[in-house]
This record gives C-alpha cells, structure tokens and sequence, in this order.
C-alpha cells in the first residue's frame, strides 16, 4: 500500500531538520605544516580525527543525511567514513571485537553522506551554496568542522530544541575576549529571552572598534533554504570571500533570526592553541583513558616545572 502523508504530517517532515552541511574544503593554513597532506578535519583529537567528533554531534542531534562539501586532497575523509574491509578482517581474525564494534558504532549507515566539490576556495557562504542541490527546499544545520563543541546535550541537539520552540534560523554565540572580536562573526543583539536572543544585525570580522557585541557565531547553524538564492547573489564580503554572515544578514530583514547562548565549551582546532586545548580536552575527559591521560600530563608538567628551575 502506497504511503499518503496528511497535510499536517508532510508540513512537520518539512520543517523537521534533517540534514547537515560540513563544508571541509579549507586548506587549514593556521595549523601548516602538520595540514600539508592530510586534511586539517582528520587530525587526531586522542583517539578520533576531529571530524568524527562533528558527525557524531550531527547524528546525535537527530540528522539523517551529511553533505560534506569538500576539495582536492581531502579523500580520506570519505574513505574513513567508509567500510575498511582488511582492516575489519584482520581486526576479526584477531578476535579484538572490541574495537571492532567501535568501528561499527561511529560508520555511518551507507547512503546517508553525500560529497560535492567546492572547486574553488571563495568563502564559507560560497562552501555553503555548493550544497544547495542536496540539501533541496527544507531546512538544514550547518557544523564547522574546525570548531568542536564539548556539551550535554550537544550544541547542535540545544540548537533544534530552540528550533522547535521557535522555528525560523537559529545560530550559536558565545562570549569572547573582546580583543578577540575581529575573528569570528559577531551578532547585535537587540534583547533577550534566557539563552534566546533577538538580533538587530551581525557582521563579519569587525575590527575592535567598531563591534557590536562580544558575542561570536560559534560555527553551527540552522538555516531556512532562502538562504541559498540570497548566496547566488552575494558579493564578497571580509577578507575577499563570499561571507555566510552577510547572507545572514540579509535573510535577517526577512525571516525569524534567532542566537542562542548555548550551554558548552568550544574549542577552534584551526589554531594551534585550540587543537592542543582540544587534544588534552578529550583526552582528559576520555572514558577509558582519563585517567592514565590526567597521570600523563600531571608528570610531564611536574617534570617540565622541574627542568626549567
Ligand atoms: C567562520 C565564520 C565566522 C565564525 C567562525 C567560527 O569564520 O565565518 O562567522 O565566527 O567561523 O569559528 P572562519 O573561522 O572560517 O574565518
């Protein structure tokens, strides 16, 4: 029998968001050499490259399909996503079951990634466009790789809780250094509902002067599809390159936009510094591994301490 959805059934799956953009073209010139031949989004983080620890958040949200958008040389992303049968053969042989299910547990179910080309490196909104043909006429999350949150629940499952509440765009912002500011994103905000917040405008790596708040985009959004005929049009914007802020900005005078303050700790594993607090980050919070890693460093700061005395 042919399934019929009701009209009110078809308009929640509508609205429901269920797939997510990871744009990985980026060249991760902030963490060279180490990003000379392998993808910044595959350096370990502990046990994981970092972009495992993104689909994981993306999954757990509740989303079912992930574009990467992706570039040259970035193959082994999609390859680590994918079976590995020798290595699952050998791993089987060596009766090592346990990392066995670990494997299965973190591969995706086939057919729910998909991969297009950015072709050339114009800027996140223009990353974001790459992926409109995918992501079709619904709404959809989109996750900075660079960026991993550590939350519970996670950045992205807080995010559509609000959606669901409020429905229209919703992006996370979080407090920075104010000396910070002309890095990230920045949003004005108009007023105030608990972590909701209301914008007047937001604009792209502002200089410190003229920001409008502290508060920085964080690197994950829900966006409405409209977003994607306002990119075709954008002009470049900071830095030379089609911005996803400007966008924004503009969808802004249209649509619902909300931030959301989110409950969590970011960590920016395109810098060098962010990756290192990431690394002990996990490693110290590791199920298994805690604790021997909470020794690790414990000793080699002891013995740091004591050579440079
Ligand atoms: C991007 C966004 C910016 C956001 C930042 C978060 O900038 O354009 O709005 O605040 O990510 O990390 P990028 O770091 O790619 O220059």
């Amino acid at each position: 029998m042919k399934a019929v959805l009701t009209q009110s059934q078809s308009e929640i799956f509508m609205n429901c968001v269920r797939k997510a953009v990871l744009p990985v073209a980026g060249l991760g010139t902030r963490v060279l050499p180490a990003t000379k031949s392998v993808p910044k989004e595959m350096l370990p983080i502990f046990d994981r490259p970092a972009i495992q620890y993104v689909v994981n958040e993306a999954f757990e949200a509740g989303i079912e399909h992930i574009v990467f958008v992706t570039g040259r040389n970035k193959s082994s992303i999609d390859d680590h996503f994918d079976r590995a049968y020798e290595l699952e053969a050998s791993l089987r042989e060596k009766k090592k079951y346990d990392i066995l299910d670990q494997l299965e547990a973190e591969r995706p179910i086939a057919g729910s990634m998909s991969f297009v080309r950015q072709q050339s490196p114009l800027g996140l909104g223009h990353a974001v466009w790459c992926a409109r043909d995918v992501i079709g006429d619904e709404p959809f999350a989109v996750l900075l790789p660079d960026v991993l949150v550590k939350a519970t629940p996670s950045c992205l499952t807080q995010m559509i809780a609000a959606y669901n509440d409020r429905g229209g765009n919703i992006i996370a912002v979080e407090p920075v250094p104010h000396d910070q500011v002309n890095m990230y994103g920045i949003i004005e905000p108009k007023s105030r509902d608990g972590a909701i917040i209301e914008m007047a405008g937001m604009v792209e790596k502002p200089s410190i002067d003229d920001a409008p708040s502290n508060l920085s985009i964080t690197g994950r959004y829900i966006l409405q599809p409209e977003i994607f005929n306002l990119l075709s049009n954008q002009p470049r914007g900071s830095g030379g390159e089609i911005q996803l802020t400007d966008a924004m900005a503009t969808l802004m005078k249209t649509q619902d936009f909300f931030a959301l303050e989110y409950e969590g700790e970011s960590f920016d594993c395109g810098s060098k510094q962010g990756y290192l607090r990431a690394f002990v980050r996990f490693a110290l919070d590791h199920e298994r591994e805690g604790e021997a890693s909470r020794a690790t460093l414990r000793r080699l700061l002891d013995e740091n301490a004591a050579s440079s005395v």
